[in-house]
């Protein structure tokens, strides 16, 4: 691991049993993350990459391989311990958005963060702050079905970044958007990784990939195939 690395994952492998057939969603994958990094992982549908994702927030559990984070195993935290990991260190933002129908944009943002301690008008006020830096300050009383595709996609990362994440994991983030909500959203995480928040974004657009990341990985049939798609140095 060198001194730069946030995370990497050790034959790490995540097999579904489905009758007698076993399907390895990920396969003995050993990929690094760095501080400061925009990595893309792509790949054909079916290939492994929500379960990658999934694994890396500490949302599944790997069939057999580890993934440290900062040296840590996540297998040796305590439940606790992965609870904290997941609230506090990891935002995930999912393709289909996931914002709760009935309720505004706002309130949507601050459930976020009715699991730990925040008082509600502090609440109140990050959960404002986060959806006036991403241009929706006008929106706060909209319901998800009064926003459009991009808006949504918008809160959903709000409500990812508005505990102060270290990593976001980025699942398909335009795949449900057209193209001028497309550039939005990559403008967005392009600005959030120069802030120093490390992206890590599964797509299958390659084209948005080569746009906007510092490498790009792909993964075929669970395996991870190294593209050596370096593409610049992380500043
Ligand atoms: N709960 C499950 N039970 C059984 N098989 C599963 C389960 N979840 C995923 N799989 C299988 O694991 C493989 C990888 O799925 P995954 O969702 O990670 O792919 P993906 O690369 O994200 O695909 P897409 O681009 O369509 O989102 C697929 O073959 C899928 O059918
Ligand atoms: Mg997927």
């Amino acid at each position: 691991m060198t001194h730069n690395s946030f995370m990497q994952t050790v034959d790490l492998c995540r097999y579904y049993r489905r009758g007698p057939q076993e399907i390895r969603a990920v396969d003995e994958v050993n990929l690094h993350v760095e501080r400061g990094e925009f990595l893309a992982i792509v790949g054909a549908s079916g290939s492994g990459k929500s379960t990658m994702l999934n694994l890396m927030a500490g949302l599944d559990t790997p069939t057999s391989g580890r993934i440290e984070v900062e040296g840590t195993d996540l297998s040796s935290l305590t439940r606790r311990q992965l609870a904290f990991y997941r609230a506090h260190r990891v935002g995930m933002v999912f393709q289909s958005f996931n914002l709760i129908s009935h309720q505004t944009a706002l309130r949507n943002v601050e459930t976020a963060l009715l699991f730990n301690d925040t008082p509600a008008r502090e609440r109140r006020r990050r959960a404002t702050e986060i959806l006036e830096k991403l241009g929706l300050g006008d929106r706060l009383d909209h319901r998800p079905a009064d926003l459009s595709g991009g808006e949504q996609q918008r809160v959903a990362v709000a409500r990812a970044l508005v505990k102060g994440p270290h990593i976001l994991f980025a699942d398909e983030p335009t795949g449900n958007l057209d193209h001028t909500n497309t550039d939005q959203i990559g403008e967005l995480l392009a600005d959030l990784n120069r802030q120093g928040l490390i992206i890590v974004m599964a797509t299958h657009d390659v084209d948005m990939a080569r746009h906007l990341a510092h490498r790009i990985v792909s993964m075929d049939y669970g395996k991870l195939v190294d593209t050596g798609d370096d593409r610049e140095e992380i500043s």
